[in-house]
């Protein structure tokens, strides 16, 4: 029988199984009662610290992660690089191993590179988890996104799921397709060919399907998930303009009535209206957009109360 999610780190989806991955949206789905309640706050964390360490800018991920531990009783700290010594010039390690020192039991890390909570995991006694690292992985995006799918389809097996804009700068992207393909959704991938790398069909073992236009994508499809264009990691034209990306590659109506009529639309946020996204698609019935914030806190409050030892920590793979 597969274990249950038992990880004192949550580095990303890929080396997860099914049942771990179930196991933390059960998790998630017994603490929501929590986030409906008048006073939203229980001890269940209490006497535990949670670092927030963020390198790269962030709405929803840090306020969630501040609010998750928050509503469980942690104390949450804070630390967004411009005011740290980062700026003077201390090295990632060093961060880490003073962070450390004063003994949290969570360090929740956003990096623009690739691998670093997984360099942090390796030198920290505290549990470490993900909140981003380049265009590697956001495990907790695609477990909210997860969260958000089963709560309106009741399942996720068989879904037929569109993932559509700048693929290869997307960290949302490569959690997802692990998750979904995980959990026995198909997935298909769309947008401009320099945004879609050629080897991704090989990600995965199977049930991933890169298509040529948009609409072949969204054609049928449960789920229509719309990417931010990534313009901080693009240091080249990938398009000629925004214009015509929004033309050729946007998620308008019209678009949208290819897919299945009861067809959910997701969007990771910050949304660039106009250019991926519709804004009458965006603030449609269709759109759980805020849900999946809503489910971000969810999903955050089981992730720290497994990594923090509600469940037994196993440090034995730092390589997820
Ligand atoms: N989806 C997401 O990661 O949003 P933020 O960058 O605002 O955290």
């Amino acid at each position: 029988m597969e274990k249950p999610f038992r990880r004192r780190d949550l580095l990303g989806i890929r080396s997860l199984s099914a049942a771990e991955i179930n196991g933390i949206l059960d998790t998630a789905e017994s603490f929501s009662e929590i986030n409906a309640r008048e006073i939203k706050k229980v001890p269940t964390l209490r006497g535990k610290t949670v670092i927030n360490l963020f390198f790269e800018n962030s709405t929803r991920t840090r306020t969630s992660f501040e609010l998750a531990a928050k509503r469980l009783s942690a104390d949450a700290v804070n630390i967004s690089i411009s005011s740290s010594s980062v700026s003077k010039g201390e090295t990632l390690l060093d961060t880490a191993l003073n962070l450390d020192a004063m003994q949290p039991d969570c360090i929740v890390v956003r990096h623009s590179s690739a691998g670093v909570p997984h360099q942090l995991a390796k030198v920290s006694k505290a549990a470490v988890v993900n909140a981003g690292d380049g265009a590697n992985e956001h495990p907790t995006q695609a477990l909210l996104d997860a969260m958000t799918i089963r709560e309106h389809k009741k399942k996720i097996k068989g879904l037929n799921v569109a993932i559509v804009g700048d693929i290869i700068h997307s960290r949302v992207a490569r959690s997802n397709i692990h998750l979904l393909t995980k959990l026995g959704a198909k997935v298909k991938v769309a947008g401009p060919g320099t945004l879609v790398p050629s080897d991704f069909q090989h990600l995965v073992e199977k049930d991933l399907e890169v298509c040529n236009h948009v609409e072949d994508a969204i054609r049928g499809a449960d789920v229509v998930m719309i990417l931010r264009i990534q313009r901080e990691r693009q240091d080249s034209a990938y398009f000629p303009t925004l214009r015509e990306y929004s033309i050729h590659y946007g998620l308008t109506n019209d678009r949208l009535n290819l897919a299945k009529k009861d067809a959910i639309v997701l969007h990771p946020g910050p949304m660039n209206r106009g250019i991926e996204i519709a804004s009458d698609v965006a603030d449609s019935s269709r759109s759980l957009i805020l849900d999946q914030v809503k489910y971000g806190v969810t999903v955050r409050m089981a992730v720290l109360y497994l990594a923090t030892g509600g469940a037994t920590a196993d440090r034995s793979d730092t390589n997820n």
